[in-house]
C-alpha cells in the first residue's frame, strides 16, 4: 500500500482490508450472541454502507432480515431547519429489534436528526453499528453500540466511504494527507 490520489488529493494508507476484516468478524460475532433468536432487521444507511453492510451481513449467522435505505436531507421551515427523510423504509418497524448499519459517524447530525423517526415507530429495541467514528469530530452525541474503529478527525476514503464521489471501490481505508 501506497499514497494514492483521488481526485486533486493525496491519501495514505489507514487501514488494511485485513485488519477491516478482522473487525467485521468480531462484531458479526458479538451481533450473532446478542440477537439470537431475535430475528434482527438491520437497516444499511446508503450510499458509504454498502460494501460494510454486505461483508458484515456475510459474516451473521443467525437468522436476520437486510434492507437499505438512503437518506436525504431538505430545508424544512425556519424553525426545523434541515429535514431528514429516509428513502426506501417500507418494513414495519413496530416491535422489531432494529440494527442500523453506518459507515461513519463524523458530527453524529445525520443520525441524531434521523434516529427520532425511527424510535417513533416503536421497534422493541434500536442499536447503532457504525465502521468508524471520529470521537474528536462529535457535535450531536450518538450512542454507537457496536464500533468498528474509533479514528481520528481525519477525513478517509476507500472501503465504501467517497471523496466526491470516488474512491468507495478501495479495499482499504486511506486517510488524508495534509
Ligand atoms: P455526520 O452527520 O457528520 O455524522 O456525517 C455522516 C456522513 O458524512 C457519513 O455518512 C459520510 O457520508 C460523511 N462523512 C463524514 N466523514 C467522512 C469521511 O472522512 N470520509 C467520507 N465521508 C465522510
Amino acid at each position: 500500500m501506497s499514497i494514492i490520489r483521488v481526485h486533486d488529493k493525496q491519501f495514505e494508507p489507514y487501514l488494511t482490508a485485513s485488519e477491516i476484516n478482522a473487525r467485521i468478524q468480531a462484531l458479526a460475532k458479538q451481533l450473532d450472541t446478542d440477537y439470537a433468536g431475535k430475528k434482527p432487521l438491520f437497516i444499511a444507511i446508503l450510499n458509504g454502507s454498502f460494501i460494510f453492510a454486505a461483508d458484515l451481513f456475510k459474516e451473521v449467522s443467525i437468522d436476520a432480515e437486510i434492507c437499505f435505505i438512503k437518506l436525504a436531507s431538505y430545508k424544512g421551515t425556519k424553525s426545523s431547519g434541515q429535514v431528514i427523510t429516509a428513502i426506501g423504509l417500507d418494513t414495519d418497524l413496530y416491535d422489531r429489534h432494529v440494527v442500523i448499519l453506518e459507515d461513519i459517524v463524523d458530527t453524529g447530525k445525520t443520525l441524531s436528526e434521523f434516529l427520532p423517526q425511527l424510535h417513533h415507530q416503536q421497534p422493541a429495541s434500536l442499536k447503532i453499528v457504525a465502521l468508524l467514528h471520529k470521537p474528536s469530530a462529535t457535535v450531536f452525541p450518538i450512542p454507537i453500540d457496536y464500533l468498528g474503529f474509533a479514528i481520528p478527525n481525519k477525513f478517509v476514503v476507500g472501503y465504501g466511504l467517497d471523496y466526491d464521489g470516488l474512491g468507495r471501490n478501495i479495499r482499504e481505508i486511506y486517510k488524508l494527507v495534509e
